[in-house]
């Protein structure tokens, strides 16, 4: 296929093959999409994400034009390696447990000097007008924890009470529907139209979701991070608006990495 936007066009076919269950058996299907997906990850986009990523990280800017590379991600300044892996995590410097991308806006307000309303003005992009630097940094670091088993540790009591508070949120149901996540992802083999929804509460697909975000988004020709699906679900549920970097949003992050733990990271990765 030449390009992108006709994979995306051809994508959009096939979903619209699968449309017609009678058609095809339910099995069938999910393998056909699983080939198209595998088609897809030898080109994957997201790989222009992760090369504006890496020279975000080590371009001098902001008021103090300085780069990321003294930025602490958890095994250092500057390690970058096998760090997502480990995220999110308790940070002493800030006295907070954070996620990748509360972090890096850590690092551009106390490291680059940015104010937190310039570092946080931008964290989901749209086409080439308004391009996210934050979903570019995510794209090049979580690269770095490709192949590395998640390990993410609750022996800080401030780790332990995140996942806690997490795993509370996760089967808390409210809103105009009453939904939960557990509402969506609490079953094996549920679907919304065409979208399979992974059943969170099971090893395996606790796992299997976590460890394949960041993904670029055919749909949407976007790369999309961590707390860009976290705002989208939480749109899907009928709650209000999850603010970006917020510690509700920290801790589902923090119960759904940690159930991850001992599968090999394995992102960005491409969805529909
Ligand atoms: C109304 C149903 C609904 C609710 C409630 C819901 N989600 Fe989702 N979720 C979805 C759908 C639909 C998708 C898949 C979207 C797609 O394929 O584009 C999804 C995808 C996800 C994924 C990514 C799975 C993957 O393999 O890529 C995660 C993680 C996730 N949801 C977490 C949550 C969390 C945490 C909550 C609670 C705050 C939640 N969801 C609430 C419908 C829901």
């Amino acid at each position: 296929m030449p390009n992108f936007a006709r994979r995306g066009s051809s994508l959009v076919a096939l979903l619209t093959v699968v449309a017609i269950p009678s058609v095809l058996a339910q099995g069938t299907t999910v393998d056909e999409i699983a080939k198209y997906r595998a088609a897809l990850q030898d080109g994957n986009p997201a790989e222009l994400w992760e090369a504006r990523g890496e020279e975000l990280w080590k371009q001098k800017r902001g008021p103090r034009q300085t780069s990321l590379e003294q930025c602490d991600l958890g095994l250092g300044a500057g390690v970058v390696k096998g760090a997502y892996a480990r995220l999110p995590r308790y940070f002493a410097d800030a006295d907070r447990v954070m996620d990748l991308e509360t972090r890096l806006v850590w690092c551009m307000v106390a490291q680059q000097g940015y104010t937190e309303a310039d570092a946080k003005k931008s964290p989901f992009g749209n086409g080439n007008a308004k391009k996210s630097d934050i979903e570019a940094l995510v794209a090049y670091i979580t690269s770095e924890s490709r192949g590395v088993p998640m390990n993410v540790s609750l022996a800080h009591p401030k780790e332990a009470a995140m996942y806690r508070i997490g795993e509370k949120m996760f089967y808390f149901r409210g809103g105009p529907h009453d939904f939960g996540c557990v509402t969506c992802h609490g079953e094996d083999g549920k679907r919304i139209r065409l979208q399979d929804l992974p059943n969170l509460t099971k090893l395996e697909g606790a796992q299997k979701a976590y460890t394949t975000w960041p993904a670029y988004r055919v749909s949407q020709g976007e790369l999309r991070t961590f707390q860009w699906r976290l705002y989208d679900c939480f749109r899907q549920q009928r709650f209000p608006e999850l603010l970006y970097g917020s510690d509700a949003s920290i801790a589902l992050t923090m119960f759904l990495a940690r159930n991850a733990n001992g599968a090999a990271f394995d992102a960005p990765a491409i969805k529909r």
